[in-house]
């Protein structure tokens, strides 16, 4: 009998990213509101001598080695419980890469549950969220999923309460962009030096993790979400939310990649409530008024020709979990 377990873990939106200056790791502190979203990332774990990981749908030419994250999730499961035991992991992507939508932290997630499950290391969510943490900053959201608050790294969550359901339309761009170097354009931008030290003429810094805000803020407070998009948020009302979102790695990632001031426009001229790029982009997210309002702006938005594909998801959507579990005759 071979154990198979299938586990589905979703993509995210940043509906607001504030970024104070880099501490001293070269991580910034951050205060994000996190939504999952309905585009998912799919990982079947079935039992095998070594780890190896078979990469279906988008990013099949991502690397399938150590330097995946997906296969580093399972190999530190697999150290700290002191498992012998191998998988053969198969993901299925449907999370842009490199699209600031945390498609790879959504990998490490359901990899870290799914060998949990054929395993049977019986870890708890909690002991799974830390080694989450140790994977990236945005792999222990993953497996929350629904909507948090994220301090920290942006791995600290707290549950936020958020009341119906949101209508998204997402423009995916062909090319990703690279969270450090949005990042490092954040610092530049700001004339913050990698370890937090602001050069003259450059925004106050922190003498400490987290002490300091470079970025909305642009005094010396830390980074923190405004109580009034939690206040959106239990409204249900995407008016509403609408007036909230907010991203301080979106001028960086707009100088890395001047074309998303199109992408941003063509979401307004389409009648989006609002759009925001998500994370360290490139991916757009417009908000919309219901599903049909989201399917009329996603049509306009595909006939602008401004992403290689515009897609339609609603959130916020429960984080990784067992789909599957099926025990096949070899
Ligand atoms: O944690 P993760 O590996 O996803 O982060 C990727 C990179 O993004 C980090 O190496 C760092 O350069 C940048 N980052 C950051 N501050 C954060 C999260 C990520 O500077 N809070």
């Amino acid at each position: 009998m071979t154990p198979k377990v299938q586990v589905r873990a979703p993509g995210k939106i940043n509906l607001a990213l504030h970024v104070g200056p880099p501490r001293p790791d070269g991580y910034h502190p951050l205060a994000t509101l996190f939504q999952a979203v309905s585009l998912y990332e799919d990982v079947v774990a079935e039992a095998a001598d070594g780890v190896t990981l078979t990469i279906r749908g988008r990013g099949a030419d991502l690397p399938t080695d150590a330097s995946n994250l997906a296969v580093r999730a399972a190999q530190l499961l697999r150290e700290t419980s002191g498992v012998d035991r191998g998988v053969a992991l198969t993901l299925t992507k449907e999370v842009p890469v490199a699209g600031g939508m945390a498609g790879g932290s959504a990998d490490a997630a359901a990899t870290l549950l799914a060998c949990d499950q054929l395993w049977g290391t019986g870890l708890g969510r909690e002991e799974l969220a830390e080694l989450a943490a140790e994977l990236g900053a945005d792999v222990p959201f993953a497996l929350t999923g629904l909507s948090a608050m994220g301090t920290g790294r942006g791995d600290l969550l707290t549950p936020v309460m958020s009341r119906g359901t949101y209508h998204w339309v997402l423009a995916v761009q062909g090319e990703g962009l690279s969270t450090p170097a949005v990042f490092r354009a954040f610092d530049a931008m700001h004339g913050l030096s990698a370890d937090g030290a602001a050069r003259a003429g450059g925004v106050a810094a922190a003498d400490d993790a987290g002490s300091a805000g470079a970025g909305s803020a642009g005094g010396a407070e830390a980074p923190r979400v405004d109580p009034a998009l939690l206040s959106a948020l239990l409204s249900a009302d995407p008016l509403v939310l609408a007036r909230h979102l907010t991203n301080d790695l979106q001028e960086p990632a707009l100088e890395l990649r001047p074309e998303l001031g199109d992408v941003l426009a063509a979401a307004d001229r389409a009648g989006a409530l609002a759009a925001v790029v998500s994370g360290s982009g490139p991916t757009v997210a417009a908000l919309a008024l219901d599903a049909p309002h989201a399917a009329s702006v996603a049509g306009v938005m595909r006939a602008a020709e401004v992403a290689a594909e515009i897609l339609t998801v609603t959130g916020p959507v429960p984080g990784a979990r067992v789909l599957e579990r099926v025990h096949a005759r070899r």
